[in-house]
């Protein structure tokens, strides 16, 4: 069981802001330094394919210049892995990647690219840099996980965000406790994430076997109307009486 939730940060919608005109305003480390001095315990940033928000040249800086461990999310290419041996972020988060997708819809399919996957948590963890595989709350997509050598799985919290009804919203909620639970009994390390907010995040950071979330778009679009100081200092304490009143 795990009494403290890590909070990490993703900036990756900061660049989606600067991107929409060019140039270097808003900058995403810049965002990483005060998540970072708001009590972020990571930065997570997702260099895309197609490069529609991050940029390489972010992650080199968000190497150099933020004091905290940087979770590279990454699709499972060559190009990627590439990229992730050669600057080394701490930890590395392989999820699915679609060209045409908004954002990442769902959970990696382990099960049905197993061998391909192999050599992507091999070559990582070679290097000492912590594989998570960001998968659906789904126990053979965890038993994938497990026979793949990944540390670490991140449960897509996705569809319980957007769940409509509380009946639905139940059910999701339901799987992703039980994976929590059955995750950590086979001795991975867990961690959430996918659409989490205010009125969202509590549900999930009670799951005491969940010690990472990882929380990007709300918390950005927050900060437009309270900064992103106060956004992250929100969540953080939302988080907090979450898992001191179980
Ligand atoms: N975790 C993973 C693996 C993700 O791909 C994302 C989205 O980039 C997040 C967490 C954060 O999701 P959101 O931006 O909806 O908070």
């Amino acid at each position: 069981m795990n009494d403290y939730l890590r909070l990490g940060v993703n900036i990756d919608h900061v660049a989606t802001i600067r991107n929409a005109r060019g140039g270097e305003h808003p900058d995403p480390v810049k965002a990483a330094q005060l998540a970072a001095a708001a009590g972020a315990d990571t930065v997570t940033a997702h260099l895309r394919e197609d490069r529609r928000h991050i940029f390489d040249k972010d992650i080199i800086r968000l190497r150099n210049e933020i004091d905290i461990p940087l979770n590279l999310e990454m699709a499972a290419t060559e190009e990627m892995l590439k990229i992730a041996l050669l600057y080394i972020p701490h930890a590395a988060c392989i999820v699915p990647e679609k060209r045409e997708e908004r954002t990442t819809e769902g959970g990696l399919n382990i099960i049905g690219n197993y061998n391909y996957l192999e050599k992507f948590v091999k070559n990582l963890s070679n290097k000492d840099i912590r594989v998570s595989m960001f998968i659906e709350p789904e126990h053979d997509q965890i038993d994938a996980a497990k026979k793949l050598g990944a540390p670490v799985i991140e449960l897509h919290t996705g569809k319980y965000c957007n769940a409509t009804g509380q009946i639905e919203k139940d059910r999701e909620l339901k799987k992703i406790i039980l994976s929590a639970k059955y995750a950590t009994d086979i001795g991975l390390e867990c961690h959430a994430g996918h659409g989490l907010g205010f009125d969202t995040v509590q549900p999930i950071a009670r799951i005491q076997e969940i010690c990472e979330l990882n929380i990007g778009h709300f918390l950005i679009g927050e900060s437009i109307f309270s900064g992103l100081e106060q956004a992250i200092l929100r969540i953080r304490s939302l988080m907090k009486n979450a898992r001191e009143n179980l």
